[in-house]
């Protein structure tokens, strides 16, 4: 891919209703990390994410804490999730709450935008309501419940029961624009990611769209309705709108225009809403739909979604105090194929941690240092002639960065880590053969040693620029010790794999163990 475009990608925004735990920490890693890998590779980059503050949960959370629900939104974003993407080192460009004014403003102007077309009508509406999903459930999503709730209709995904409501409510004609969405995945068929996401999301519309109520009106805490102010907009259609709104949509053109399609990262749980009604909404006010909409699995506990409703919720505080933040972001995303579930456990975590980090990355990059140090005064000594072996390497690294890119491009951030994780495998299986430290002890072998710690040297170098975007904060390190210029961040990731880069005779420094082993109670 040539660098330069225009890539914007959006996380969810997240309901501060309650806490965060590692699954929304998940989402957010794996979208800075596509997001910092193009803007490392010199694409006009933007991230975004954000909080969805409106709804009847939020109402509900803040008068069991007695405060209004706009109190409980800023305590709850200014001490859980504003810090969060600080523990979790995530370098978003913005961030949007939909309680902002520049959100509501922008949002009233789409939907308004939509009533003028003739696709809004009012209508009676009875359906039973989940508030954990903020949605309506289909009939496939409801089941009976068990234990306390036995006797009673509970939501499939948070095994609560479900409201029914009465309510006059007005209307998105969503069924207009099944075949339109049809079309839409056959011609764009990276639309919806992975496959299975896409099969799915077909055959729900194949199965025919109902209309979408979209307004509330038996309480006001949300947007008002553009035309009628006894109704507020229904929480989903105001959030999605988040992904416009946070890119001048209706006020600044130019903004938008250069940000506008981007593409969306969301968990499995939240993908209709994604791939057909938000989709359905922009071809209702004539915009671009996005460029494509990836759903990734669920962290699962005991085998259910990890959820704070159901106490299963992990804090990424605890994670990133024991393991620090580049473990944390390093074993989600490579643990989990990207689009599958997986099953967090500590034992896991703290495996890999040893074996991939402390004694693969962590003290590949501490030896290569400290041979520099020990044999070559610090400077990274001038290569000889290259052997068979030497260029093996330099054939894998060039061929790892090659396919790491391509791995991003189709959204497979674990792919792309293994491919990187070539690397570090071969170097470390290269010292073990090459025995630098008996060359070191024949002064005739002064230029294969040379030749040896070069290739080293250089090799990491290129790990460094692969792995800023999974890692921010030891590459940065790493890159220093290493004597690089400027910032790794700044490097560009996708000449990261051409041979040659380190200049003979830059000055190493000292490096702290990257990962140091850790000791569990
Ligand atoms: N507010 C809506 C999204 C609106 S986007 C216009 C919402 N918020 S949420 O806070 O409940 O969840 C947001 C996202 O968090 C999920 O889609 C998913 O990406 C992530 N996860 C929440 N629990 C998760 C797991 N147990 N595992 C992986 N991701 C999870 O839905």
């Amino acid at each position: 891919m040539t660098s330069g475009g225009s890539f914007f990608i959006t996380t969810p925004i997240y309901y501060p209703s309650d806490v965060p735990h590692i699954g929304h920490g998940y989402t957010t890693v794996a979208v800075d990390a596509l997001a910092r890998w193009h803007r490392q590779s010199g694409d006009d980059t933007w991230m975004l994410t954000g909080t969805d503050e409106h709804g009847q949960k939020m109402m509900r959370a803040a008068a069991a804490n007695g405060v209004s629900p706009q109190e409980w939104v800023d305590k709850l974003v200014a001490e859980e999730w504003s810090p969060l993407l600080e523990t979790l080192d995530v370098a978003n460009d913005d961030f949007i709450r939909t309680t902002q004014e520049r959100h509501e403003t922008r949002a009233q102007k789409f939907w308004q935008s939509i009533y003028d077309r003739g696709y809004i009508y009012a209508g009676e509406y009875e359906a039973l309501y989940c508030v954990g999903c903020e949605e309506f459930k289909p009939d496939a999503e409801i089941v009976e419940g068990t234990g306390a709730f036995e006797g009673l209709m509970v939501c499939a995904i948070h095994s609560k029961p479900l409201e029914l409501l009465h309510e006059k409510n007005y209307f998105f004609k969503l069924s207009e624009f099944s075949d339109q969405l049809i079309e839409l995945y056959r011609s764009q068929p990276d639309f919806v990611r992975p496959e299975s996401a896409k099969n799915e999301v077909i055959a729900f519309v194949q199965q025919g769209l109902k209309d979408l109520s979209i307004s509330r009106s038996a309480f006001d805490w949300g947007i008002p309705i553009p035309w009628d102010s006894s109704h507020v907009l229904y929480v989903w259609i105001d959030a999605l709108l988040n992904y416009v709104t946070g890119v001048g949509y209706g006020s600044d053109e130019e903004d938008f225009q250069r940000r506008w399609p981007g593409y969306h990262v969301v968990g499995k749980d939240i993908l209709r809403f994604h791939a057909v009604i938000w989709p359905a909404m922009l071809m209702a006010a004539g915009l671009d739909v996005p460029r494509g909409v990836f759903a990734h699995g669920w962290l699962l506990v005991g085998g259910e979604k990890m959820s704070k409703s159901k106490a299963t919720g992990i804090a990424p505080t605890t994670l990133v105090d024991t393991f620090g933040s580049d473990a944390f972001r390093f074993y989600f995303l490579s643990a989990i194929a990207f689009g599958q579930d997986g099953s967090f456990s500590w034992e896991d975590m703290a495996a890999r941690y040893h074996a991939e980090l402390a004694n693969g990355f962590g003290n590949l990059a501490s030896r290569s240092i400290a041979m520099t140090a020990k044999y070559f005064d610090g400077s990274v000594p001038e290569p000889a002639e290259y052997t068979d072996a030497d260029r093996e390497i330099q054939k894998l690294v060039a061929d790892a960065a090659a396919n790491a890119d391509a791995a991003i491009e189709r959204f497979r951030i674990d792919q792309a880590i293994s491919e990187v994780w070539t690397i570090v495998d071969a170097l470390n299986g290269y010292i073990t053969e090459t025995e630098p430290w008996v060359l070191a002890k024949d002064d005739a072998q002064r230029d294969r040693l040379a030749t040896v710690i070069y290739t080293c040297l250089e090799g990491l170098r290129a790990l460094a620029v692969l792995l800023s975007p999974i890692m921010p904060e030891s590459t940065a390190k790493l890159w220093s010790a290493l004597g690089g210029a400027g910032e790794v961040a700044k490097q560009p990731v996708r000449e990261a794999g051409a041979w040659g880069q380190l200049a003979p005779g830059t000055q190493t420094s000292k490096l702290a163990p990257l990962f140091p082993r850790i000791e569990e109670d």
